[in-house]
């Protein structure tokens, strides 16, 4: 990878109180080898989302939505955090004032150690009674079971956001209000086009934030975007904490 150009200026921002939201996709865990959605080999490149990842298709097949759950699960479970993941980690030990949003379900940040984590998406170790409503974790890997049961004998199903649900609402509010007050977004590895988690870093911008972008490709948030680092999350993350950390 050629050395990514870092201005100067960049230096001049931070400090140890400056308020920083990272805004992530899947992207950030693909070095991880976890697929991303729309990339070359992405989920929706080779599976239609109507098909698994809606209420309706839960209702109609939950083992076949269950099957391919349990395949994610087992491919996440065989995963480790990468250096991205590892230097958002980094990030919020340093900042007294951070937060982490993730579109991601796939539970990586909170492995590589991030507490402040809002997961707009859901997570894919958590589960919820189709009957009671109940959440509760759920880890079993590979499942015993498919489509596996509550203890109430109901439907589980995954605690994740499916096409046509709705945000959880308290991670939404959380995720506006950390938008709308945060100095600097960081964003990474998202195609920003699914909504409401594209508008937030358009929302930070709009309140004073400086946008930092870290992606493979341009974005439609790439025309919004202070700097725009084009490469792999794993790689660029890591060189641009290392030149921030020292100027600090
Ligand atoms: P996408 O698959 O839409 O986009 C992944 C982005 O990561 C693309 O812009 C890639 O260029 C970039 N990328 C891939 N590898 C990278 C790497 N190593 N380093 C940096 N960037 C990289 O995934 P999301 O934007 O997360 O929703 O998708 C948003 C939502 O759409 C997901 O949360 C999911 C999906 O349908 C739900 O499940 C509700």
């Amino acid at each position: 990878m050629p050395e990514i150009d870092i201005p100067e200026e960049l230096s001049k921002i931070f400090s140890k109180s400056t308020r920083v939201v990272v805004l992530t996709g899947a992207g950030v865990s693909a070095e991880s080898g976890m697929p991303t959605f729309r990339g070359e080999d992405g989920w929706w490149r080779n599976y239609r989302a109507e098909e698994l990842a809606t209420p309706q298709a839960f209702a109609r097949d939950p083992k076949l939505v269950w099957e391919w759950y349990d395949m994610r699960r087992k491919i996440i479970h065989d995963c480790k955090p990468n250096p991205a993941h590892e230097t958002i980690t980094k990030m919020e030990k340093y900042f007294d004032n951070f937060q982490l949003i993730t579109q991601n379900v796939d539970g990586l940040h909170r492995r590589a150690g991030n507490e402040s984590v809002i997961e707009l998406h859901g997570n894919l170790w958590r589960v919820r009674c189709v009957e009671e409503g109940k959440i509760f974790d759920f880890e079993e890997v590979p499942l015993k079971e498919i489509p596996p049961v509550c203890s109430c004998g109901a439907l589980i199903r995954p605690d994740v956001v499916w096409f046509g649900e709705m945000l959880p609402r308290d991670q939404l509010d959380a995720a506006f209000e950390a938008a709308q007050t945060c100095e600097v977004i960081f964003v990474v590895g998202t195609s920003g086009i699914v909504q409401p988690a594209a508008s937030i870093p358009i929302m930070a911008k709009q309140s004073g934030a400086l946008l930092i972008e870290v992606n493979l490709e341009p974005t439609p948030i790439s025309t919004f975007a202070d700097h725009s680092f084009l490469g792999k999350a794993g790689e660029v993350m890591p060189k641009l904490w290392k030149f921030i950390k020292v100027r600090i």
